[in-house]
C-alpha cells in the first residue's frame, strides 16, 4: 500500500505557520549553514546538496524585487533543484487580461512548488485556492512578506537575541509595509514588546492592531500617563494568555518594560508603489537617531531595499543587521523549499497545536455577483481580472465577550464592518430560504456551517430591498428607505 501524501501546505501568512514549525525550519535552516562567522557580512552554505533534484520552483513575480526572488532561486539551485521564472508581467499573459487563478492552474503542471509576489492584498491566497502545488507569498501587496519574517526571526536568533522578552521599535510606514505586518504578528505571538514610531499618518492598519491586542494577546501600555493610543502607546505581549497577569501591576511592571532598552530598531521605507502622495515627512536613521543611549545595544534591520530613511554611515557599525538579513534569505528559503517539499526523512512541517494555532474562524462565502464585498479596494477579490473567479468569502470572528460577529475578508484580512463602520452602514443578513433580512450580524452567530450557505450579506437595507428581500423586523427596511 503506498503511503497517502501529506496535504499541500501553503504559506501566505506568518500565521499559517505554528511557532513550532517556525523553530524547525531554522533547524533545517541552520543545517545548511556551514559557519557563522562573526562578521555578519559572510556565511557559508553547508554543501551543495541536490535532495530537490527532481523538483523545479516557478518564480511568478508581478511586482519589482531583488532579493525575495533571487533568493529564492538561488536557494532553490542550492538544494539541487530548477527554476522557472515569469518576473515580468508585462510579457506574461497577464499583459492580454489572464486572470491569476487561470495562470496558476496552469503553472501547477509546470512546476512543483511556487513563490508569487503581487500587487493585491490576498492575491496569493487566491492564488492557493487554484493551486495543485505549495504556493508561498513572496510579498502581496500591504498585506503580508512571511518569508522576509522568517529571515528576520532567523537573523535575530543568529545573535542570540530572545524574543520573547525583546522590545524592537518598528520605524516608518507602518501602514503600507507587508514585511511590517507579517513581522508584528510573529514578534507578539513570540512574546516581544512592539514600539511603533511611525511616520505621520502611517500607523499600523486598523485591523493590524486590533488582531495584535485581540488575537495576539498584546496590551496597549501608554508611553507616559495618558491612556494608551495607538501612537503613543507600546504593544507588550506575552506568549500564552495567562502571562498576562505577569502584568497585572501596570504602574510597577509597565515601568519595566518602559524602562528596558530597545533591543531592535527595524526600518522600513516609504512604500511610494502604494500611495498617491510622492514625499511626506519621513523618519530617517541615522547616527544621531541611533546615539540616545536606549539605542546602546539595538541590531539595526531593514528588509530593503532602502532609500533615504537609513543612512549608508551605519553600514560598518556593529549593530547593522540588515545585510545579514538579507543573506540568510538563502538558507531560510532552502529549509522552507525542502520542508514543503517532503525533501527531509526526519523533518517535516506538523501541524503542531503548542505555541500558537491560528483560529479556525468559520467561513462565509458569498455567490460571486452578488451582497457584500471587501471593503478594501486593493484587495484581489475587487480586481475585474478575477471577478469570475474570487468569490468574496469571509471569516465570522466572534467579538470577545459580547454575542455578535464581525466579518474579515479571506484574502487581505481586512475587518469588512471597520468600513461599514465609517460609512455609518449597518449590514444585513439576508436569509434566501424565507426571503427576509434582519439587521447587524448578531444572527451569524454560532450559525452552523450548512445555514451559512443560504445567508447573503449586503451593505444595507436598500441593496437588500433591491436584491428582492423583506425586513424581517417591520421597520428596518422603512428606517433607511423612508
Ligand atoms: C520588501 C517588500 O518587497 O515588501 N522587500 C523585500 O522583499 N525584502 C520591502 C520593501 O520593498 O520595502
Amino acid at each position: 500500500m503506498t503511503k497517502a501524501l501529506p496535504p499541500t501546505r501553503h504559506i501566505i501568512s506568518i500565521n499559517d505557520l505554528t511557532n513550532k514549525e517556525i523553530e524547525t525550519i531554522f533547524e533545517v535552516a541552520q543545517g545548511f549553514l556551514k559557519e557563522l562567522a562573526d562578521d555578519h557580512h559572510s556565511y557559508r552554505i553547508a554543501r551543495s546538496t541536490d535532495i530537490a533534484s527532481r523538483s523545479i520552483l516557478a518564480s511568478l513575480f508581478y511586482e519589482p524585487s531583488t532579493r525575495t526572488r533571487l533568493s529564492f532561486e538561488s536557494a532553490m539551485l542550492r538544494l539541487g533543484g530548477t527554476n522557472i521564472t515569469s518576473a515580468d508581467p508585462a510579457v506574461s499573459s497577464a499583459a492580454k487580461g489572464e486572470s491569476l487563478a487561470d495562470t496558476i492552474r496552469v503553472i501547477s503542471n509546470y512546476a512543483d512548488i511556487v513563490v508569487i509576489r503581487h500587487p493585491r492584498d490576498g492575491a496569493v491566497r487566491l492564488a492557493a485556492e487554484y493551486a495543485q502545488i505549495p504556493v508561498i507569498n513572496g510579498g502581496d501587496g500591504s498585506h503580508e512578506h512571511p518569508t522576509q519574517t522568517l529571515c528576520d526571526l532567523f537573523t535575530l536568533r543568529s545573535k542570540n537575541k530572545n524574543l520573547r522578552n525583546m522590545k524592537v521599535a518598528i520605524s516608518g510606514d507602518l501602514k503600507g509595509s507587508r514585511t511590517i505586518h507579517s513581522f508584528v504578528y510573529a514578534l507578539a505571538r513570540f512574546g516581544a514588546t512592539i514600539e511603533p514610531l511611525p511616520a505621520p499618518g502611517m500607523e499600523l492598519p486598523a485591523h493590524v492592531d486590533r488582531r495584535l491586542r485581540e488575537e495576539f494577546h498584546s496590551r496597549m501600555v501608554s508611553k507616559d500617563s495618558r491612556p494608551a493610543g495607538t501612537i503613543d502607546a507600546l504593544y507588550v505581549t506575552s506568549e500564552q494568555p495567562h502571562q498576562l497577569s505577569l502584568y497585572a501591576e501596570p504602574e510597577v511592571e509597565y515601568g519595566l518594560v518602559l524602562q528596558k532598552k530597545i533591543d531592535a530598531v527595524y526600518v522600513t521605507r516609504f512604500q511610494k508603489e502604494r500611495w498617491s502622495e510622492k514625499e511626506r515627512p519621513y523618519p530617517r536613521i541615522d547616527a544621531k537617531f541611533l546615539g540616545e543611549p536606549k539605542y546602546s545595544e539595538a541590531s539595526v534591520m531593514h528588509p530593503l531595499p532602502r532609500v533615504n530613511e537609513l543612512d549608508a554611515s551605519l553600514d560598518n557599525d556593529r549593530r547593522a543587521i540588515y545585510f545579514q538579513q538579507a543573506a540568510y534569505g538563502v538558507p531560510v528559503r532552502m529549509a522552507l523549499i525542502s520542508l514543503l517539499l517532503h525533501l527531509h526523512k526526519n523533518k517535516s512541517l506538523h501541524k503542531f497545536r503548542g505555541g500558537f494555532a491560528k483560529p479556525e474562524h468559520p467561513i462565509y462565502c458569498q455567490p460571486i455577483g452578488t451582497g457584500l464585498h471587501c471593503a478594501n479596494e486593493n484587495c484581489i477579490t475587487r480586481d475585474p481580472a478575477e471577478s469570475q473567479y474570487a468569490a468574496n468569502k469571509f471569516y465570522i470572528v466572534e467579538e470577545p465577550h459580547r454575542h455578535d460577529v464581525r466579518l474579515r475578508c479571506l484574502y487581505c484580512e481586512t475587518d469588512v464592518e471597520l468600513a461599514a463602520e465609517a460609512a455609518a452602514e449597518t449590514l444585513v443578513v439576508a436569509d434566501t430560504t424565507r426571503k427576509t433580512f434582519s439587521r447587524g450580524l448578531t444572527s451569524l452567530h454560532k450559525t452552523p456551517a450548512e445555514k451559512l450557505k443560504h445567508l447573503i450579506i449586503y451593505h444595507n437595507d436598500a441593496d437588500a430591498l433591491a436584491a428582492g428581500f423583506a425586513p424581517r423586523e417591520p421597520n428596518a427596511g422603512r428606517m433607511r428607505t423612508g
